[in-house]
Parts: C-alpha cells; sequence; structure tokens
C-alpha cells in the first residue's frame, strides 16, 4: 500500500475531521484467491479519502493486539485495559467519522469487523456518521452483509449515511495497490465512491459541529441494558436483553 496518500497526522488541523477507516480482512491466505481482497478496496477508499480536507487513518485487524478470550474494553476499570486497546479506545473516541469495509462471509458482514467493533462500546463511537463499504469476488458485492451491518452500525450509535458502496468482483476493478485495472472506467467509480464520501464528510462535520455546540448528549446506558428498557407493569417480567 506504499503509493496510497499519507493521511495527514493527527490533530494537524483542528478544523480538520478525523475519520477511522476499519479493515474487516484478516483472511491471510486462499483459497479463495485473492486472499485478503480487502486490502485492494481499503487503498481506493484511502486514495479518495486523500483528496479531501480530512484525517483519514487505516485501522488494520491484523495489527490490533486483542486479548484472549473476549474481554472488551468496557469489561475493565477505567485505564486499565491493555495499552493496545486503550491506544484504538482513544482513537475511537476522537474520531468523528468511520468508514466500515468489509467483506461478505456466508451473506454476512466479517467476523474480523465485528469482533474488533465489539470491543468497543458505544459510548465511543455515538452521534458520529459511518460509510459502509462492501466487497466480494462475486456478483454481489456484500450486498447482503452490508444490510446487516446498518443494523450493527446503528446500534454502536454510529449511523450509517445512506448511500452504500459495493463492490463486486473487486478483483477485477482493483490491482493491488488499489489503483484501477486496464479496461476499467476509474471515473465511474471514483464518482461512486465519492457520493458515499460526500454523505459522510457532510454529516462528520455536522455532527462535530454540533457536539461542541452542545456537550450534554443523552447517554448510552452506563450500568445495565436495563436502563433503556420500556417501562413495565410487571417488573420481574423485565429481562437483560
Ligand atoms: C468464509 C467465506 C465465506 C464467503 N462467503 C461469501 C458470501 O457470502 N458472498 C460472497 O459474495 N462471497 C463470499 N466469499 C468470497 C469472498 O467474497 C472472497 O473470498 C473475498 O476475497 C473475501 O475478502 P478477503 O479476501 O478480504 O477476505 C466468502 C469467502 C470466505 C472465505
Amino acid at each position: 500500500m506504499n503509493d496510497v496518500p499519507q493521511p495527514r497526522a493527527s490533530g494537524e488541523s483542528a478544523m480538520t475531521e478525523k475519520l477511522l477507516v476499519f479493515l474487516g480482512s484478516e483472511r491471510v491466505s486462499g483459497p479463495p484467491r485473492p486472499a485478503r481482497l480487502g486490502e485492494r478496496v481499503v487503498a481506493a477508499c484511502m486514495t479518495r479519502l486523500g483528496r479531501r480536507d480530512v484525517d483519514a487513518a487505516l485501522i488494520d485487524p491484523v495489527e490490533v493486539d486483542l486479548p484472549h478470550p473476549f474481554k472488551p474494553h468496557f469489561a475493565y476499570s477505567k485505564g486499565k485495559a491493555p495499552e493496545a486497546m486503550e491506544r484504538l479506545a482513544e482513537e475511537i473516541e476522537s474520531a468523528d467519522g468511520y468508514v466500515m469495509v468489509s467483506p461478505e462471509y456466508n451473506h454476512m458482514m466479517s467476523p474480523a469487523l465485528s469482533d474488533l467493533l465489539n470491543h468497543f462500546g458505544s459510548s465511543l463511537f455515538s452521534y458520529k456518521p459511518s460509510a459502509i463499504v462492501t466487497y466480494s469476488a462475486g456478483q454481489w458485492g456484500g450486498t447482503r452483509a452490508a444490510v446487516s451491518m446498518r443494523t450493527f452500525l446503528s446500534e454502536l450509535g454510529c449511523l450509517p449515511v445512506s448511500a452504500m458502496i459495493h463492490i463486486p468482483h473487486a478483483q477485477d476493478v482493483f490491482a493491488e495497490d488499489g489503483g484501477y485495472l486496464d479496461g476499467v472506467d476509474g471515473d465511474r467509480w471514483d464518482g461512486y465512491l465519492d457520493r458515499t464520501f460526500d454523505q459522510l464528510c457532510w454529516w462528520a462535520k455536522a455532527a462535530r459541529e454540533q457536539r461542541r455546540r452542545d456537550t450534554a448528549r443523552p447517554d448510552a446506558y452506563t450500568v445495565s441494558a436495563k436502563e433503556r428498557d420500556a417501562p413495565t407493569d410487571d417488573a420481574s417480567n423485565m429481562t437483560d436483553r
């Protein structure tokens, strides 16, 4: 990914929106081939984002060292999570928006992406927008995965913008460095990607302004999921989720 425009250093401009681009692929070998097709897709996304006045940083699950067995960030006492996890939590909290890039595995988003995101609470993501980018080696471009990603990301509080990017036969569109292969109409693809990124950047800016203006936001639940249950006459019927 050497030819990808380098994102601006974090915090370079106070007025520049910060985006985190999550790569939902850690499949390092085939079949099916090519393996880790997602690297091409994410490189193409970084290239388009690099042409905007945003600070875009890539989050690669292969490079994030998460504890096993599963223990999410919010299950640790404040400041006591493993360092890599604390660092990523800070990155997520300080971001203004997210790009979620996922292959389709069995008609769902990739387990690498859902596992990574499940480690962090909605309070870090909330009141910000997200963009859904899916791809596949076959003809559907991950559209079925994208449908469930809308639900997932809404629950996290980073609301997906209406436009989405789906890339069928991604191996026939992008070269390894994320550039377009010969014979591909790059201008049309650029326009397609930009439509979603236009929406994302608009909302990221708007949401950031509003977060600054109005800091008294309704909190995510703090102790138990029951805090958001509908009122009921019979408290004994209340279940946790
Ligand atoms: C476990 C698994 C399940 C898959 N399921 C689907 C699927 O439901 N729909 C689809 O279009 N492609 C599916 N594929 C093919 C992927 O689109 C293709 O392998 C792609 O390269 C995956 O992205 P990655 O290389 O970044 O992991 C599947 C691949 C794997 C490994």
